[in-house]
């Protein structure tokens, strides 16, 4: 069942019904500000820092669910309705949510009167601007009263949630005409204040909670909107909220637009306050708030925003016989790797906006799916990443997006780690051709007397893995590899230990985890990282440290088919006892994903890999996805940690983790089987399970990171309950690797170190497509003609009319528009 459908021209997502199946959300906002906006306009903004700089307020895990939002109640003449449905959840005339590019439009219907708002965060705004428009579509006059209503979150989302019995006496307001000030702390430490205002006159407002709901009301039911007027209450602690009242009439036929803004203002500190040094110095704000005042100031905005959106997604742009392809690629997928570029993992509808900070392994990964977008920020982005490296190449798992310093609390020895970088910085080279990066001087543990070059970074990162082998010379797995829930050191038999910080004091000696427990997932990334590090020496003239390094790939293949080479597929590790995991002599989990997608891309060996893609297909395919394992743990296994500790079916034990669906994807499809790519693609892709929304849940236009295996259900004798329902949405590194399997292993254009390789693995049936992509200043015109259908094989390659050799478009300085037709066969 479908709850809306696409509208590509528009780039947006529409949705029918507020009763979605998940609250469906967007995003708001690309720089500082950012708004979380549900399709029934739940949801909450925050400047930079989710937790830190919360600037409403949103209950998590409520019920009902998605409470809290901004909200416009109108009271016409008895009849109480949201544009948005909820929270009065009067049913509505008619109903839709648009859901744009950094934009959303939300338009409700009710007794002849309609309500379109639109929500956005203009470009270089700090603030969410909401416009509505009112029109009264009656043959006589309507008068009927209107509220808005936001609520202030005390800034500290953590501290907001817990800390009672001091935050019910601090909360502050200050208002001056139409606007309502939250200054919440303001007067002492802090030197940002917030604002709710509206371009028109005001017949009242609420600032404090309970006047404008009532004790025992709730969102549906405040006791202001049903009195139908309003308590120019004043918040002096308790719940500070913002609210304007009007009283409106509108002629036969008539509109009226009115247009909010909920502003962030950081202030310096000698001008923090007017003479009076308690009244908040507004000149920042009052600016702010003369940028949109009138619908004119708004249309601009949103013209620029759409500017903004047409030269990202303008990079690469793809028509395939498949349009739910081209809706992924040239705009949905993409636009998921753009919020994940600015939100990392912090605040989704699944990320509470106070737990992570940023992950080294995550942004490094998240850096493959929008480095064309935006390279300087990549560059960028990539520096503050390796600035929290440490010198002897290991890595604090995350970082604070505030400080851009290393977590200790949570600290590092995660083995995959140190790899992600070497990637993620090749794909930026390649992406731009900009080699000076690997000149930059970075700092280690963000200490700028330990400043060594990018180069250097790469160097000690390769190194780490080979200095950290186990007894079979495969990679130690320390306290987990990519997959966060194999714990091979931890043996945590107490409530409340974290797996991946808690490591068992047995270990202690041996530097804190075990010496004998390897992944078998770090080897196989190794091997196919591993050339890039390669290459880049290569290029640099290093040959004998390129040689050095060659070697160590081609010994850690061997040890791979010796040691960890199961028959058919490969292992998943050696745990701490020395044991196999991931093995057929195993009783449960005997086959596991992570590793085969990069064996097979590394060519250790041609037969291994045919084996593989067989067993992957036997073993773990369904029809909504691969699973992570099989079969499922039914039961906790203390050596393993985590994993064993979610019922079969979910997250990590047997669910299907799109992130690394995606590396099978690029397998099969770099092992030439493009038909079997497009069907594990299609499998997983939203806009291909956007018939099944009613099972999948969650948005049929971005990525969760899991879907229900074939095993949810299993822990309670109901095998399948649940099979093919999403889960945590949005902030997944699935999005980025999507994005490389679809636009780089099947459609095949794929950026390198010399030139732009064009090597598609399409589906057979495909007559071809095309595509342009901008690429290091040019745009290439790409035409795949295949005319044999075969899934690869590039027959011919013409570039401008000439016909050369291999697959790669050498890179030409100064051209501007490069001509490419590849014919298959
Ligand atoms: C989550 C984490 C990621 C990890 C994955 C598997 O998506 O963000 O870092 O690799 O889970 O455990
Ligand atoms: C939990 C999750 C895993 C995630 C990790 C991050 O272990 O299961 O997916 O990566 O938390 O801390």
């Amino acid at each position: 069942m479908k709850f809306g459908h696409f509208d590509d021209v528009n780039r947006e997502y529409v949705i029918t019904t507020p009763r979605t199946p998940y609250p469906w959300i967007n995003y708001l906002g690309t720089q500082g500000f950012f708004s979380l906006i549900s399709n029934t306009a739940g949801g909450y903004c925050f400047y930079k820092d989710a937790r830190l700089r919360r600037i409403t307020r949103y209950r998590y895990n409520n019920v009902p669910i998605d409470m809290g939002g901004r909200y416009f109640y109108i009271n016409d003449n008895g009849t109480i309705w949201n544009p948005g449905w909820s929270p009065v959840k009067t049913e509505l005339d008619s109903y839709e949510c648009r859901h744009g590019m950094g934009y959303t439009i939300i338009t409700g219907k009710k007794n002849n009167l309609k309500a379109e708002v639109t929500f956005f965060v203009p470009q270089n705004y700090d603030g969410e601007v909401q416009q509505v428009v009112l029109t009264n579509e009656d043959s006589s006059p309507k008068t009927f009263k209107f509220w808005s209503f936001a609520e202030w979150c005390l800034w500290d989302a953590q501290d907001d949630c817990t800390n009672f019995q001091r935050n019910f006496s601090t909360g502050r307001v200050e208002i001056k005409d139409s606007t309502i000030y939250h200054k919440t702390e303001y007067r002492d430490r802090r030197n940002h204040f917030a604002f709710y205002t509206v371009n028109d006159k005001i017949d009242g407002y609420d600032t404090d909670r309970d006047t404008f709901i009532g004790l025992y009301n709730g969102f549906h039911n405040p006791q202001a909107v049903l009195d139908g007027k309003c308590g120019n209450s004043l918040a002096d602690g308790w719940s500070p909220i913002a609210s304007h009242y009007k009283e409106i009439t509108l002629a036969a036929g008539e509109s009226k637009t009115l247009v909010f803004v909920l502003g962030y203002v950081e202030m310096p500190q000698d001008k923090k306050f007017e003479s009076d040094g308690k009244t908040i110095n507004k000149e920042k704000a009052l600016a702010m708030i003369d940028k949109f005042n009138s619908p004119e100031k708004v249309a601009e905005g949103m013209k620029e925003l759409r500017a903004y959106w047409d030269k990202l997604l303008g990079i690469l742009n793809v028509n395939t016989p498949e349009d739910k392809v081209n809706r992924m690629v040239n705009i949905w997928n993409q636009y998921q790797c753009m919020v994940t570029f600015n939100l990392s993992r912090s605040a989704s509808y699944f990320e509470s906006g106070i737990g992570r900070g940023m992950g080294f392994r995550d942004s490094n990964q998240d850096i493959l799916g929008f480095v064309h977008q935006i390279p300087d920020r990549a560059r960028e982005r990539l520096i503050d990443i390796a600035s929290t490296q440490l010198p002897d190449g290991g890595c604090y798992h995350q970082y604070q997006p505030l400080t851009k310093k290393g977590n200790a609390d949570i600290g590092g020895d995660f083995s995959d780690d140190p790899l992600w970088m070497i990637l993620s910085v090749s794909a930026y080279i390649k992406e731009t051709g900009d080699w000076s990066i690997l000149d930059a001087k970075v700092p280690y543990d963000n200490d700028e007397s330990k400043a060594k070059t990018m180069l250097d970074h790469l160097t000690v990162s390769f190194y780490h893995i080979v200095k950290n082998l186990g007894p079979h010379g495969l990679p130690l797995a320390m306290r987990a590899d990519w997959n966060d829930c194999i714990n091979l050191s931890c043996f945590s038999d107490t409530p409340g230990e974290s797996f991946q910080t808690y490591t068992n004091p047995k270990f202690k000696k041996e530097g804190g985890y075990s010496k004998v427990a390897e992944s078998v997932f770090v080897a196989a990334l190794f091997t196919y990282v591993g050339p890039n590090f390669v290459g880049i020496l290569n290029h640099l003239g290093k040959k004998g440290e390129a040689k050095k390094a060659q070697a160590e790939i081609d010994k850690m293949k061997k040890v791979m088919m010796a040691s960890a080479w199961d028959g058919n597929w490969f292992m998943r590790a050696y745990d701490a006892n020395g044991q196999k995991m991931g093995s057929k002599e195993c009783e449960e989990g005997q086959i596991f994903i992570e590793p085969q997608g990069f064996a097979i891309m590394s060519d250790i060996d041609e037969d291994a890999a045919k084996k593989t893609l067989a067993s992957i297909d036997e073993r773990l395919n369904t029809q909504h996805g691969l699973v992570l394992n099989n079969p499922a743990f039914s039961k906790y296994y203390i050596q393993y940690g985590e994993i064993s500790t979610y019922p079969g079916g979910y997250k990590e034990n047997a669910g299907i983790f799109t992130h690394n669906n995606a590396w099978i994807i690029c397998a099969a499809a770099y092992a030439g089987q493009g038909d079997q790519a497009f069907k594990y693609y299609s499998e997983i892709a939203p806009a291909f399970t956007e018939e099944t929304s009613d099972l999948h849940k969650t948005e049929p236009y971005v990525y969760g990171q899991m879907i229900g295996g074939k095993d949810a259900g299993s822990d309670i004798g109901q095998t399948g309950k649940n099979f093919g329902q999403g889960k945590n949405s949005w902030l997944t590194g699935t999005a980025a690797w999507n994005m490389v399997a679809i636009s780089q292993y099947i459609l095949g254009i794929m950026p390198d170190f010399d030139g732009l390789k064009v090597d598609p693995s399409i589906p057979s049936q495909w007559d071809g497509f095309t595509a342009t992509r901008k690429f290091r200043g040019a745009t290439y015109r790409i035409t795949i003609k295949n005319p044999n259908h075969v899934c690869k094989g590039v027959k011919s390659l013409v570039v401008d009319g000439k016909e050369i050799d291999g697959c790669v478009v050498p890179y030409v300085e100064g051209k501007i528009e490069v001509e490419v037709v590849v014919t298959l066969g």
